[in-house]
Protein backbone atom coordinates (compact mmCIF):
# COMPACT_ATOMS: atom_id res chain seq x y z
CA UNK A 1 0.00 0.00 0.00
CA UNK A 2 0.95 3.22 -0.67
CA UNK A 3 1.90 5.46 2.34
CA UNK A 4 1.85 9.51 2.21
CA UNK A 5 4.54 11.00 3.54
CA UNK A 6 5.02 13.50 6.09
CA UNK A 7 6.81 16.38 4.28
CA UNK A 8 9.10 16.79 6.99
CA UNK A 9 10.38 13.02 6.81
CA UNK A 10 10.63 13.95 2.89
CA UNK A 11 13.13 16.70 4.10
CA UNK A 12 16.60 16.44 2.68
CA UNK A 13 19.44 18.72 4.14
CA UNK A 14 20.08 20.77 0.84
CA UNK A 15 20.49 23.89 2.55
CA UNK A 16 22.46 22.65 5.73
CA UNK A 17 24.95 25.50 6.21
CA UNK A 18 23.80 27.18 3.93
CA UNK A 19 23.46 31.05 4.85
CA UNK A 20 19.90 32.51 4.42
CA UNK A 21 19.12 36.36 4.88
CA UNK A 22 15.16 37.05 4.96
CA UNK A 23 14.16 40.10 4.55
CA UNK A 24 11.31 41.20 5.73
CA UNK A 25 9.11 44.10 5.15
CA UNK A 26 5.91 45.49 7.11
CA UNK A 27 3.26 43.60 5.56
CA UNK A 28 0.30 41.56 7.17
CA UNK A 29 1.97 38.29 5.38
CA UNK A 30 5.29 38.78 7.86
CA UNK A 31 3.15 36.60 10.19
CA UNK A 32 4.32 33.20 8.00
CA UNK A 33 7.94 34.19 8.53
CA UNK A 34 8.22 32.77 12.04
CA UNK A 35 7.07 29.54 10.49
CA UNK A 36 9.04 29.34 7.07
CA UNK A 37 12.31 30.25 9.87
CA UNK A 38 11.33 26.69 11.47
CA UNK A 39 11.44 25.30 7.98
CA UNK A 40 14.80 26.55 7.00
CA UNK A 41 15.90 25.74 10.69
CA UNK A 42 14.98 22.28 10.02
CA UNK A 43 17.14 21.70 7.36
CA UNK A 44 20.11 23.12 8.99
CA UNK A 45 20.71 26.59 7.12
CA UNK A 46 21.82 29.04 8.86
CA UNK A 47 19.21 32.21 8.81
CA UNK A 48 19.65 35.51 9.54
CA UNK A 49 16.51 38.51 9.58
CA UNK A 50 16.62 41.62 8.92
CA UNK A 51 13.17 43.64 9.80
CA UNK A 52 12.74 47.35 8.42
CA UNK A 53 10.93 49.60 10.93
CA UNK A 54 7.28 49.01 9.99
CA UNK A 55 7.55 44.85 10.09
CA UNK A 56 8.33 45.58 13.49
CA UNK A 57 4.81 46.37 13.97
CA UNK A 58 3.49 42.92 12.29
CA UNK A 59 6.40 40.16 13.83
CA UNK A 60 8.40 40.31 17.04
CA UNK A 61 12.33 40.72 17.20
CA UNK A 62 12.19 38.29 20.21
CA UNK A 63 10.60 35.71 18.06
CA UNK A 64 12.49 35.51 15.18
CA UNK A 65 15.61 35.79 17.05
CA UNK A 66 14.48 32.86 19.00
CA UNK A 67 13.91 30.94 16.22
CA UNK A 68 16.69 31.91 14.33
CA UNK A 69 18.59 31.55 17.11
CA UNK A 70 20.21 34.99 16.14
CA UNK A 71 20.08 38.61 16.96
CA UNK A 72 17.60 40.33 14.36
CA UNK A 73 18.85 43.12 12.15
CA UNK A 74 17.07 46.62 11.72
CA UNK A 75 19.18 49.70 11.66
CA UNK A 76 22.33 50.59 9.46
CA UNK A 77 23.60 52.31 12.49
CA UNK A 78 23.72 50.42 15.55
CA UNK A 79 23.42 52.03 19.74
CA UNK A 80 26.32 53.74 20.80
CA UNK A 81 27.32 51.01 23.23
CA UNK A 82 27.73 48.57 20.40
CA UNK A 83 31.28 47.00 19.33
CA UNK A 84 33.13 48.23 15.98
CA UNK A 85 31.87 45.48 13.98
CA UNK A 86 28.03 46.43 14.02
CA UNK A 87 29.19 49.45 11.96
CA UNK A 88 29.83 46.92 8.59
CA UNK A 89 27.03 44.90 9.46
CA UNK A 90 25.37 46.13 5.87
CA UNK A 91 28.27 45.34 4.29
CA UNK A 92 29.32 41.72 5.96
CA UNK A 93 25.55 40.52 5.58
CA UNK A 94 25.98 40.72 1.93
CA UNK A 95 28.91 39.01 2.25
CA UNK A 96 27.87 35.99 4.28
CA UNK A 97 24.51 35.33 2.44
CA UNK A 98 24.25 32.43 0.00
CA UNK A 99 20.28 33.91 -0.89
CA UNK A 100 18.57 36.88 -0.10
CA UNK A 101 15.04 36.32 0.66
CA UNK A 102 12.80 39.57 0.58
CA UNK A 103 9.71 38.31 2.18
CA UNK A 104 6.69 39.88 1.77
CA UNK A 105 7.74 42.56 -0.22
CA UNK A 106 5.84 45.66 0.09
CA UNK A 107 5.62 48.42 -2.71
CA UNK A 108 8.05 50.84 -0.64
CA UNK A 109 10.95 48.83 -0.22
CA UNK A 110 10.08 47.65 -4.29
CA UNK A 111 10.22 50.97 -4.82
CA UNK A 112 13.65 51.47 -2.58
CA UNK A 113 15.54 48.61 -4.08
CA UNK A 114 14.69 49.61 -7.50
CA UNK A 115 15.99 53.10 -7.26
CA UNK A 116 19.06 51.98 -5.26
CA UNK A 117 18.19 53.95 -1.76
CA UNK A 118 19.87 52.33 1.36
CA UNK A 119 18.32 53.80 4.52
CA UNK A 120 17.69 51.18 6.45
CA UNK A 121 19.52 47.62 6.89
CA UNK A 122 17.19 45.90 4.81
CA UNK A 123 18.06 47.85 1.39
CA UNK A 124 21.49 48.23 2.32
CA UNK A 125 22.37 44.71 2.58
CA UNK A 126 20.87 44.04 -1.18
CA UNK A 127 23.26 46.51 -2.48
CA UNK A 128 26.20 44.94 -0.80
CA UNK A 129 24.79 40.83 -1.74
CA UNK A 130 27.40 39.54 -4.39
CA UNK A 131 26.21 39.28 -7.71
CA UNK A 132 25.74 36.03 -8.22
CA UNK A 133 23.87 35.19 -5.18
CA UNK A 134 20.30 34.58 -5.87
CA UNK A 135 17.47 37.40 -4.77
CA UNK A 136 14.38 35.66 -4.19
CA UNK A 137 11.77 38.78 -3.76
CA UNK A 138 7.75 37.85 -2.57
CA UNK A 139 5.51 40.85 -3.58
CA UNK A 140 2.86 41.21 -0.98
CA UNK A 141 -0.17 43.71 -0.65
CA UNK A 142 -3.64 44.65 -1.95
CA UNK A 143 -4.44 43.49 -5.19
CA UNK A 144 -4.68 47.31 -6.70
CA UNK A 145 -1.53 48.32 -5.21
CA UNK A 146 0.18 45.25 -6.66
CA UNK A 147 -1.02 46.10 -10.21
CA UNK A 148 -0.29 49.71 -10.43
CA UNK A 149 1.73 51.41 -13.16
CA UNK A 150 4.77 51.89 -10.40
CA UNK A 151 4.66 48.65 -8.52
CA UNK A 152 4.86 46.28 -11.97
CA UNK A 153 7.40 49.28 -13.25
CA UNK A 154 9.92 48.53 -10.37
CA UNK A 155 9.54 44.51 -10.29
CA UNK A 156 9.83 44.27 -14.35
CA UNK A 157 13.10 46.53 -13.63
CA UNK A 158 14.26 44.20 -10.62
CA UNK A 159 13.67 40.84 -12.10
CA UNK A 160 15.69 42.35 -15.65
CA UNK A 161 18.41 43.02 -13.39
CA UNK A 162 18.60 39.53 -11.50
CA UNK A 163 16.17 39.40 -9.46
CA UNK A 164 13.71 36.12 -9.16
CA UNK A 165 10.31 37.96 -8.50
CA UNK A 166 7.50 35.29 -6.95
CA UNK A 167 4.14 36.44 -8.19
CA UNK A 168 1.80 36.54 -5.22
CA UNK A 169 -0.78 34.26 -5.15
CA UNK A 170 -4.75 34.87 -5.73
CA UNK A 171 -7.11 34.04 -3.01
CA UNK A 172 -8.64 36.37 0.33
CA UNK A 173 -6.48 39.84 1.09
CA UNK A 174 -5.99 41.21 4.50
CA UNK A 175 -8.78 43.63 3.53
CA UNK A 176 -11.54 40.98 3.24
CA UNK A 177 -11.43 41.76 -0.48
CA UNK A 178 -10.61 39.02 -2.45
CA UNK A 179 -7.58 39.18 -5.31
CA UNK A 180 -4.22 38.50 -6.26
CA UNK A 181 -1.93 39.57 -3.22
CA UNK A 182 -1.15 36.65 -0.76
CA UNK A 183 2.57 35.21 -0.43
CA UNK A 184 2.74 32.18 -0.96
CA UNK A 185 2.81 29.57 2.03
CA UNK A 186 5.96 29.23 4.30
CA UNK A 187 6.60 25.40 2.89
CA UNK A 188 6.40 26.87 -0.88
CA UNK A 189 8.81 29.43 0.01
CA UNK A 190 11.45 26.89 1.82
CA UNK A 191 11.29 25.09 -1.83
CA UNK A 192 11.80 27.65 -4.03
CA UNK A 193 14.57 28.91 -1.78
CA UNK A 194 15.93 25.41 -2.02
CA UNK A 195 15.91 25.25 -5.69
CA UNK A 196 17.34 28.55 -6.17
CA UNK A 197 20.37 28.29 -3.76
CA UNK A 198 20.82 23.99 -4.91
CA UNK A 199 19.83 25.23 -8.69
CA UNK A 200 21.97 27.97 -9.11
CA UNK A 201 25.08 25.79 -7.71
CA UNK A 202 26.96 22.46 -8.85
CA UNK A 203 25.54 21.36 -5.79
CA UNK A 204 22.23 20.17 -7.56
CA UNK A 205 21.90 16.07 -8.32
CA UNK A 206 21.29 17.16 -11.36
CA UNK A 207 23.95 19.21 -12.49
CA UNK A 208 26.00 17.26 -15.10
CA UNK A 209 23.43 14.60 -15.54
CA UNK A 210 22.03 13.64 -18.75
CA UNK A 211 17.82 13.95 -19.25
CA UNK A 212 15.62 12.84 -22.01
CA UNK A 213 12.25 14.40 -21.56
CA UNK A 214 9.29 13.60 -24.00
CA UNK A 215 6.57 16.17 -24.96
CA UNK A 216 3.63 16.91 -26.72
CA UNK A 217 1.05 14.47 -28.62
CA UNK A 218 1.92 12.83 -31.52
CA UNK A 219 0.42 12.46 -34.97
CA UNK A 220 -0.64 8.95 -36.48
CA UNK A 221 -1.13 9.74 -40.11
CA UNK A 222 -4.49 8.39 -41.95
CA UNK A 223 -3.62 9.88 -45.06
CA UNK A 224 -0.99 12.64 -46.51
CA UNK A 225 -3.88 15.20 -45.10
CA UNK A 226 -5.27 13.28 -41.27
CA UNK A 227 -4.01 12.57 -38.62
CA UNK A 228 -5.10 10.70 -35.41
CA UNK A 229 -4.00 12.93 -32.12
CA UNK A 230 -4.71 14.70 -28.63
CA UNK A 231 -4.89 17.87 -27.49
CA UNK A 232 -1.53 17.71 -25.27
CA UNK A 233 -0.06 21.05 -25.56
CA UNK A 234 3.42 19.60 -24.35
CA UNK A 235 3.73 22.55 -21.78
CA UNK A 236 4.27 20.26 -18.75
CA UNK A 237 7.29 18.44 -20.54
CA UNK A 238 8.84 21.70 -21.83
CA UNK A 239 8.48 22.79 -18.00
CA UNK A 240 10.37 19.80 -17.06
CA UNK A 241 13.07 20.37 -19.60
CA UNK A 242 13.14 24.32 -18.79
CA UNK A 243 14.20 23.37 -14.80
CA UNK A 244 16.09 20.63 -15.17
CA UNK A 245 18.33 22.76 -17.77
CA UNK A 246 18.21 25.62 -14.93
CA UNK A 247 19.50 23.04 -12.52
CA UNK A 248 22.80 22.23 -14.70
CA UNK A 249 21.44 19.26 -16.41
CA UNK A 250 22.33 18.39 -20.33
CA UNK A 251 18.17 17.95 -21.84
CA UNK A 252 17.59 16.63 -25.06
CA UNK A 253 13.98 17.23 -25.50
CA UNK A 254 12.08 14.91 -28.02
CA UNK A 255 8.81 16.50 -28.55
CA UNK A 256 5.53 16.15 -30.76
CA UNK A 257 4.26 19.05 -32.87
CA UNK A 258 3.12 21.73 -30.27
CA UNK A 259 3.66 25.70 -30.72
CA UNK A 260 6.01 26.41 -27.91
CA UNK A 261 9.70 28.47 -27.69
CA UNK A 262 12.04 26.31 -27.04
CA UNK A 263 13.45 26.23 -23.34
CA UNK A 264 16.52 27.96 -23.00
CA UNK A 265 20.10 25.29 -22.86
CA UNK A 266 17.74 22.70 -24.45
CA UNK A 267 18.71 20.26 -27.20
CA UNK A 268 15.19 19.84 -29.08
CA UNK A 269 14.46 17.23 -31.54
CA UNK A 270 11.55 17.32 -33.71
CA UNK A 271 9.26 14.50 -34.26
CA UNK A 272 5.62 13.94 -35.49
CA UNK A 273 4.91 10.27 -35.10
CA UNK A 274 5.09 8.09 -32.15
CA UNK A 275 7.29 5.75 -34.20
CA UNK A 276 9.52 8.99 -34.75
CA UNK A 277 9.60 9.65 -31.03
CA UNK A 278 10.30 6.09 -30.44
CA UNK A 279 13.44 6.05 -32.59
CA UNK A 280 14.91 9.25 -31.58
CA UNK A 281 14.89 8.25 -28.09
CA UNK A 282 16.43 4.94 -28.35
CA UNK A 283 19.80 6.73 -29.82
CA UNK A 284 19.51 8.36 -26.12
CA UNK A 285 18.57 5.58 -23.98
CA UNK A 286 22.49 4.11 -23.57
CA UNK A 287 23.71 7.63 -22.57
CA UNK A 288 20.54 9.05 -21.29
CA UNK A 289 20.56 8.89 -16.54
CA UNK A 290 17.12 10.06 -16.44
CA UNK A 291 14.28 9.36 -18.54
CA UNK A 292 10.94 11.01 -18.41
CA UNK A 293 7.99 10.78 -20.33
CA UNK A 294 5.77 13.65 -20.32
CA UNK A 295 4.70 13.04 -24.47
CA UNK A 296 0.74 11.75 -24.61
CA UNK A 297 1.84 9.36 -26.93
CA UNK A 298 -0.88 7.64 -29.31
CA UNK A 299 -1.41 4.10 -28.20
CA UNK A 300 -2.55 3.14 -31.70
CA UNK A 301 -2.21 4.42 -35.11
CA UNK A 302 -4.12 3.34 -38.29
CA UNK A 303 -2.37 0.24 -39.67
CA UNK A 304 -2.11 1.87 -43.34
CA UNK A 305 -1.27 5.20 -44.31
CA UNK A 306 -2.95 5.74 -47.25
CA UNK A 307 -1.24 8.15 -49.72
CA UNK A 308 -3.04 11.31 -51.01
CA UNK A 309 -6.42 12.07 -49.43
CA UNK A 310 -9.12 9.29 -48.95
CA UNK A 311 -12.24 10.55 -51.10
CA UNK A 312 -15.39 9.82 -49.38
CA UNK A 313 -17.21 6.92 -51.20
CA UNK A 314 -19.43 5.81 -48.64
CA UNK A 315 -21.31 7.05 -45.87
CA UNK A 316 -19.38 5.04 -43.26
CA UNK A 317 -15.91 3.75 -42.88
CA UNK A 318 -13.36 1.83 -40.67
CA UNK A 319 -9.80 2.71 -39.85
CA UNK A 320 -7.48 -0.15 -38.41
CA UNK A 321 -5.52 0.63 -35.90
CA UNK A 322 -2.25 -1.10 -34.32
CA UNK A 323 -0.23 -0.42 -31.66
CA UNK A 324 2.37 2.16 -31.09
CA UNK A 325 5.92 1.17 -29.56
CA UNK A 326 5.75 2.45 -25.64
CA UNK A 327 8.69 4.87 -25.56
CA UNK A 328 9.22 5.07 -21.87
CA UNK A 329 8.47 1.02 -21.13
CA UNK A 330 11.06 0.52 -24.41
CA UNK A 331 13.35 2.65 -22.10
CA UNK A 332 12.89 1.08 -18.31
CA UNK A 333 13.24 -2.52 -20.18
CA UNK A 334 17.28 -1.76 -21.14
CA UNK A 335 17.29 0.20 -18.29
CA UNK A 336 20.81 0.00 -16.08
CA UNK A 337 20.53 0.69 -12.22
CA UNK A 338 21.72 4.17 -12.49
CA UNK A 339 18.93 5.09 -14.83
CA UNK A 340 16.08 6.18 -13.95
CA UNK A 341 12.54 6.01 -15.95
CA UNK A 342 9.92 9.05 -14.95
CA UNK A 343 6.08 8.44 -16.59
CA UNK A 344 2.99 10.64 -16.27
CA UNK A 345 -0.10 8.35 -15.91
CA UNK A 346 -3.36 10.89 -17.09
CA UNK A 347 -6.36 9.25 -15.60
CA UNK A 348 -9.89 10.41 -14.81
CA UNK A 349 -10.37 12.01 -11.25
CA UNK A 350 -9.98 8.95 -8.21
CA UNK A 351 -7.88 6.26 -10.70
CA UNK A 352 -4.83 6.78 -8.41
CA UNK A 353 -4.95 2.50 -8.83
CA UNK A 354 -4.30 2.63 -12.77
CA UNK A 355 -1.09 4.61 -12.15
CA UNK A 356 0.46 2.63 -9.73
CA UNK A 357 -0.35 -0.03 -11.53
CA UNK A 358 2.06 1.48 -14.93
CA UNK A 359 4.42 2.47 -12.45
CA UNK A 360 4.94 -1.31 -11.41
CA UNK A 361 4.18 -2.72 -15.12
CA UNK A 362 6.50 -0.13 -16.86
CA UNK A 363 9.18 -0.49 -13.88
CA UNK A 364 9.45 2.99 -13.43
CA UNK A 365 10.80 4.97 -10.49
CA UNK A 366 8.75 7.63 -9.98
CA UNK A 367 5.29 8.88 -11.84
CA UNK A 368 2.73 11.83 -11.78
CA UNK A 369 -0.61 10.73 -11.25
CA UNK A 370 -2.23 13.81 -12.95
CA UNK A 371 -5.37 13.53 -12.16
CA UNK A 372 -7.92 15.07 -15.79
CA UNK A 373 -10.22 17.17 -15.05
CA UNK A 374 -10.22 19.29 -18.65
CA UNK A 375 -10.39 22.89 -16.74
CA UNK A 376 -7.35 23.21 -13.98
CA UNK A 377 -5.54 19.55 -14.38
CA UNK A 378 -4.86 17.84 -18.03
CA UNK A 379 -4.06 19.19 -21.40
CA UNK A 380 -3.80 22.64 -23.00
CA UNK A 381 -4.21 24.03 -19.39
CA UNK A 382 -1.40 25.83 -17.44
CA UNK A 383 -2.24 24.63 -14.60
CA UNK A 384 -1.77 20.89 -12.73
CA UNK A 385 -2.74 19.07 -10.24
CA UNK A 386 -0.19 16.22 -9.29
CA UNK A 387 0.38 12.71 -7.20
CA UNK A 388 4.00 11.94 -7.09
CA UNK A 389 4.38 7.88 -5.94
CA UNK A 390 7.81 6.85 -6.10
CA UNK A 391 9.46 2.97 -6.34
CA UNK A 392 9.03 2.93 -2.93
CA UNK A 393 5.51 3.83 -2.28
CA UNK A 394 6.00 7.12 -1.12
CA UNK A 395 3.03 9.45 -1.89
CA UNK A 396 3.56 13.39 -2.48
CA UNK A 397 0.63 14.97 -2.89
CA UNK A 398 1.19 18.25 -4.82
CA UNK A 399 -1.48 21.25 -4.93
CA UNK A 400 -3.32 23.03 -7.84
CA UNK A 401 0.13 24.55 -8.95
CA UNK A 402 1.32 26.47 -12.91
CA UNK A 403 3.31 23.60 -15.13
CA UNK A 404 6.56 25.34 -14.29
CA UNK A 405 6.32 25.19 -10.27
CA UNK A 406 4.77 21.87 -10.66
CA UNK A 407 7.91 20.95 -12.73
CA UNK A 408 10.42 22.20 -9.81
CA UNK A 409 8.61 20.69 -7.08
CA UNK A 410 8.46 17.15 -9.88
CA UNK A 411 12.64 17.60 -9.78
CA UNK A 412 12.90 18.40 -6.14
CA UNK A 413 11.29 14.84 -5.07
CA UNK A 414 13.34 13.43 -8.19
CA UNK A 415 17.01 15.14 -6.55
CA UNK A 416 15.47 13.37 -3.31
CA UNK A 417 15.09 10.04 -4.97
CA UNK A 418 18.56 10.61 -6.11
CA UNK A 419 20.30 11.40 -2.83
CA UNK A 420 18.18 8.79 -0.80
CA UNK A 421 20.11 6.18 -2.70
CA UNK A 422 17.02 4.00 -2.31
N1 LIG B 1 4.11 6.41 -23.00
C1 LIG B 1 5.09 6.20 -23.94
N2 LIG B 1 4.81 5.59 -25.11
C2 LIG B 1 3.57 5.17 -25.40
C3 LIG B 1 2.54 5.36 -24.46
C4 LIG B 1 2.85 6.00 -23.27
O1 LIG B 1 6.25 6.59 -23.69
N3 LIG B 1 3.31 4.58 -26.54
C5 LIG B 1 4.43 7.02 -21.72
C6 LIG B 1 3.85 8.40 -21.53
O2 LIG B 1 4.75 9.41 -21.91
C7 LIG B 1 3.55 8.43 -20.04
C8 LIG B 1 3.19 7.01 -19.73
O3 LIG B 1 3.85 6.23 -20.71
O4 LIG B 1 4.69 8.74 -19.29
C9 LIG B 1 1.72 6.78 -19.82
O5 LIG B 1 1.46 5.42 -19.74
P1 LIG B 1 0.27 4.69 -20.51
O6 LIG B 1 0.05 3.39 -19.86
O7 LIG B 1 0.52 4.61 -21.94
O8 LIG B 1 -0.87 5.68 -20.24
P2 LIG B 1 -2.07 5.86 -21.12
O9 LIG B 1 -1.75 6.02 -22.57
O10 LIG B 1 -2.83 6.95 -20.50
O11 LIG B 1 -2.69 4.41 -20.92
P3 LIG B 1 -4.18 4.00 -20.85
O12 LIG B 1 -4.76 4.63 -22.05
O13 LIG B 1 -4.12 2.53 -20.90
O14 LIG B 1 -4.68 4.55 -19.56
Amino acid sequence: MPRIIEEESYTAMSLKDKNILLGVCGGIAAYKIPMLIRLLKKQEANVRVILTQAATRFVTELTLSTLSQEPVLKDIFPDSSSVKEDWTKHISMGEWADAYIIAPATANTIAKLTAGICDDMLTASFLTLRPEKPKLIFPAMDGEMFASASVQRNLAWLSENGCTIINPESGELASGQCGTGRMPEPEKISEMIETAVTGNLAGSTLHGKSIVVTAGPTREKIDDVRFISNYSSGKMGFALAAAAAKRGAAVTLITGPVHLPTPAGVNRLDVESASEMDLAAKKHYPSCDIFIGAAAVADYRPMNHVAGKIKKNSTAMEIGLVRNPDVLAGFSKQKKTHQLAIGFSLETAGNIGYAIEKLEQKKLDLIAYNAYDGKTSGFEVDTNILTLIDRNGNVKELPLLDKQEAAERMLNVVEKLISSGK
